[in-house]
């Protein structure tokens, strides 16, 4: 049975159930599985022609054993987490007529409008199930740079094994993300608007971070996590790496290259597990904003923490990118002593340099780049005029990157662009892309956020200094009225 250990070694290996209820690893690692499956070339090829869902179950099944899920139960899961996506296929694929092989994926149409739902839906309700079997309730605790917050209170709301609390760095998510998450009014799910986050959702964080090393505290408030620090996400975002790769090429086997959109990696994370499942990928690219860290490890072997500073891509504005950890962990041969040396380094430091023959390992397959505001805002004007097509700040980031490394590969190279959320959200900066008088596209508006615009806002705000006991003070007053 496939069982999860910790990056960094210091606790015995778990079963899936107990890895994805608890978030984080007791010893301040991420989990992992012990081995990652490996897919025949026969198995590949049978896939292609899955359905998403259908995919899904043949992909996630290799990682949850049937003794804590059943099939029928698996299904079950599965299709009740994309029954609420608008596209009859789950993701869109939009090919760039105008931009020679660029093709946009589109992971966008669940419910809160970013690909944040594609695998949040799922790990909720697998959470929602575990739970109700053993009688327990958890106490999710997130940090959002603007879409995780949205998809886990989407998800949470009304589950009576549950309560979510989402806490986002205020003014510096948009006023459409804010309202997905404050305007549920569901009992159970509880946004905080943090005030003064110098450092974005890095600061946030870092207090989810504090509380979860706690352990009598975690254990005291049931606390657990569904940032892309839990299993189950990175899992089930390896899912569009296979269905966008069937979906694109005429026989398994050939080239296509991902560019993403990349914050804290988890999205790339996903990206290479398919890869070291079998999926035969060529390259990755990761798109990065200015706020460059992965670019800079990835290109020069140095990580390091720098400055936030805010772009209009304000989702992909973080500094520390945890879930680096994982594919470190994997890079390095599973070898948990040498990360924890290298996470300890980096926590005391904000500084680490790999050596070149780690560099060189980290650096197979993946390219990367740092796109400024001004290409992605020229990136979607370009995109709107030529294609018809309207990107969201994020995905232009990914198409002008893909479009900065086409010179460098063949001509015929196929590059498939990870739409991470709708234009819809961020309908200030399409406005000035666009620079236009005749006021928004169609396509910048959506219901779901014209219907959340007009009504009333529930949240508690907080100042990022008494953030950490203030919290624990308002999650054990919760605790006990249930
Ligand atoms: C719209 C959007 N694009 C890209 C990303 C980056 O994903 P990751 O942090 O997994 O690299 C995020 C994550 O916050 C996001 O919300």
């Amino acid at each position: 049975m496939i069982s999860y250990v910790s990056t960094r070694g210091g606790i015995s290996p778990v079963a899936f159930d107990e890895a994805v209820l608890s978030g984080f690893a007791a010893d301040g690692g991420l989990y992992v599985p012990e081995t990652i499956p490996k897919i025949s070339t026969a198995q590949l090829q049978a896939w292609a022609t899955l359905s998403f869902v259908d995919l899904a179950f043949e992909i996630l099944s290799l990682f949850i054993p049937r003794s804590i899920i059943p099939d029928d139960d698996l299904k079950k899961i599965i299709a009740e987490s994309y029954s609420s996506f608008e596209h009859p296929d789950v993701v869109g694929m939009v090919p760039l007529d105008k931009q020679g092989n660029v093709i946009v994926m589109e992971l966008f149409h669940g419910p809160t409008l970013s690909f944040k739902d594609v695998a949040m839906g799922f790990l909720i309700n697998v959470l929602d199930y575990l739970l109700e079997k053993r009688d327990e309730r958890l106490t999710l605790v997130l940090a959002t740079t603007g879409d995780t917050g949205p998809a886990a209170a989407w998800a949470a709301a009304g589950k009576p094994t549950l309560d979510c609390w989402a806490l986002f760095p205020r003014g510096m998510i948009t006023e459409e993300q804010e309202r997905q998450m404050t305007t549920l009014n569901a009992s159970n799910v509880h946004p905080v608007g943090v005030e003064n986050c110098t450092d974005g959702g890095d600061d946030l964080d870092f207090v989810v971070a504090s509380l979860f090393k706690d352990q009598e505290l975690k254990e005291k408030l049931k606390l657990s996590s569904v940032n892309s620090i839990n299993w189950c996400r990175v899992m089930v975002q390896s899912v569009h790496y296979f269905y966008g790769y069937y979906r694109t090429v005429e026989a398994v086997g050939d080239d296509v290259v991902f560019s993403v959109p990349s914050g804290a990696f988890g999205n790339l994370f996903g990206g290479y597990l398919a890869r070291s499942m079998g999926l035969p990928v060529k390259q990755f690219i990761c798109a990065n904003n200015i706020n460059h860290t992965l670019h800079t490890v990835l290109s020069s072997g140095v990580l390091a923490k720098k400055e936030l500073i805010q772009t209009i891509s304000s989702a992909i504005d973080i500094v520390v990118p945890y879930n680096f950890w994982r594919y470190l962990y994997f890079s390095a041969g599973s070898d948990s002593g040498r990360l924890a040396a290298w996470m300890d380094e980096f926590e005391e430091t904000g500084r680490m340099e790999f050596n070149s023959e780690t560099l060189a390992i980290i650096q197979h397959g993946f390219a990367s780049i740092a796109i400024t505001d001004a290409q992605t805002k020229a990136t979607i004007k370009n995109t709107f005029e030529q294609d018809g097509y309207l990107l969201d700040p994020h995905t232009a980031v990914a198409v002008a990157a893909a479009n900065a490394f086409k010179e460098s590969l063949p001509d015929r190279t196929k590059f498939l662009c990870l739409a991470t959320a709708h234009p819809a959200k961020f309908p200030e900066v399409i406005r000035n892309c666009l620079d236009s008088d005749t006021g928004l596209p169609g396509q910048a508006m959506h219901t779901s956020l014209d219907d959340a615009s007009t009504v009333c806002q529930h949240l508690r705000l907080c100042d990022i200094e008494n953030l950490e006991f203030a919290l624990v003070d308002a999650m054990t007053t919760n605790l006990q009225s249930h």
